[in-house]
């Protein structure tokens, strides 16, 4: 298994290109599955979940034909072309959802399109137990049959569904996805009440509509959607990475240097900017993008919490607390979507963090610099979080277990080194 070294203390300076998000792109392969006819996507990220979300699609009868420069960097980005002409397969298999809980998301349009599915149980993961119980429930209210059988959803809607007035009794986004995708494709109109509103949920809205879709309140938790009998194929550009974005922001502050982000949005990341902000990190958009700069002496804590967008994204918690724990006085990161969010902290610490939680909160109290160690890897965002830390720590940093990274990080030491990063990775 491969191992990131890191030689931390160097403050980054350069321009680093945010990449196509990837928790859009993977909604975005699975409403090929809604048309016959071809879906383009380009600014696809080049990451291992789309390569499996690919294989699944691919087993589930989609031609893939891919385009585009997939090493190039910058923004070319990989283009795919999607087409879904024979839906007869509709089994999606233990041995890829299992690799990644996304793969839930081809539920609603193989139901919806073929008038059945049948879906592996995500098993549970290492952040939670994350069931899918909204999405079935949400499926059952626009008429869908659903029996659970050895490890299986097996969805049947033989008439095809019909539309309903959904309400989620709390924010999910691969739910509201499912919903948003099913309902595209179901008789009548349906409301999705307490919707998610993430910009991921909004970029496949608007793909869906370019399909042919009628969906009104694109943006906010209340969509309506109007069925119609088919949709078409269409061209879509996966929006830009949040989360990355967040993450290379981070890592300028941390390290007390400056960073150019080429293709950032700062309307998509307002809650991470502000406190960034009030840390004392400077950030300014650019014709291109975002400038984030940390040259002003040291960084403050500031006080944060986890929420659905536009609240402070989770995906960002690992993320921040590695910054705060280098900052002047404490801050208290409370996480309140994932119940077991915080296994980054114990790695921290090996580092030299001083961090205590208690429940759903961590007490962060800032050191005045953290030291290499060997750490080990446990999920996508706790990887990075330490990545981060290495970045800033002094001497050398052995991350264990990285293969998490490959699933959303594109390039991640090529892009740190080329800004000065001494950064490699080794075969154990
Ligand atoms: C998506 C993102 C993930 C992010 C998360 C929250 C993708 C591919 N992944 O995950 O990176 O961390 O949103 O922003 O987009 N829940 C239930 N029952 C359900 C569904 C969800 O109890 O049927 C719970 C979950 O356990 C969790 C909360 O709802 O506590 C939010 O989950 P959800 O928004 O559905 O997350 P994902 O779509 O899995």
């Amino acid at each position: 298994m491969d191992r990131i070294l890191i030689r931390g203390g160097t403050p980054l300076r350069g321009t680093i290109p945010i990449g196509g998000a990837k928790n859009a792109a993977l909604p975005l392969m699975a409403a090929s599955l809604l048309t016959d006819e071809t879906l383009t996507l380009s600014n696809l990220p080049h990451l291992a979940d789309i390569s499996t979300m690919s294989k699944l699609i691919r087993k589930l009868g989609v031609k893939v034909s891919m385009d585009g420069d997939a090493d190039g960097g910058g923004h070319v980005g990989r283009v795919f072309g999607l087409t879904a002409k024979d839906t007869s397969n509709t089994t999606a298999p233990y041995d890829l959802v299992r690799k990644m809980r996304a793969s839930v998301l081809v539920l609603g349009p193989m139901l919806a399109r073929a008038g059945r599915a049948r879906v592996s149980l995500p098993g549970g993961c290492a952040i939670g137990t994350r069931p899918v119980d909204l999405h079935l429930q949400a499926l059952e209210q626009l008429g869908a049959e659903i029996e659970l059988n050895e490890g299986y959803i097996e969805a049947r809607a033989e008439k095809g569904l019909v539309g309903g007035h959904v309400v989620f009794p709390m924010v999910t986004v691969g739910g509201t996805e499912n919903l948003l995708m099913a309902a595209s494709l179901a008789k009548g109109e349906t409301v999705l009440s307490n919707a998610a509103r993430e910009p991921e949920v909004a970029d496949l809205a608007k793909c869906l509509v370019a399909m042919g879709a009628t969906i009104d309140g694109i943006g906010s938790d209340t969509l309506t959607i109007q069925g119609v009998e088919r949709l078409h194929g269409a061209t879509h550009a996966v929006v830009p990475d949040r989360i990355e974005t967040g993450t290379y922001a981070i890592a300028a502050a941390i390290t007390g240097g400056e960073l150019t982000l080429q293709g950032a949005r700062a309307d998509l990341s307002e809650a991470v900017i502000k406190i960034l902000t009030s840390a004392g990190v400077e950030i300014a958009e650019t014709s291109d993008g975002l400038h984030i700069a940390r040259t002003n002496g040291p960084l403050q804590g500031a006080d944060m919490m986890t929420d659905p967008y536009p609240g402070f994204p989770t995906d960002m918690q690992a993320q921040i607390m590695a910054l705060m724990s280098v900052a002047r006085g404490a801050s208290m990161i409370t996480e309140t979507i994932f119940e077991n969010r915080f296994m980054h902290v114990p790695e921290l610490c090996r580092m030299g963090a001083d961090i205590n939680v208690h429940g759903s909160s961590a007490i962060v109290r800032g050191v005045e610099g953290l030291s290499g160690a060997q750490v080990m890897a446990t999920d996508l965002r706790a990887s990075v979080s330490l990545v981060l830390a290495g970045l800033a720590a002094e001497g050398e940093t052995v991350i264990n277990r990285i293969y998490h990274l490959d699933r959303g990080y594109e390039r991640l030491e090529d892009k740190l080194s080329t800004c000065g990063a001494d950064i490699r990775r080794a075969a154990e």
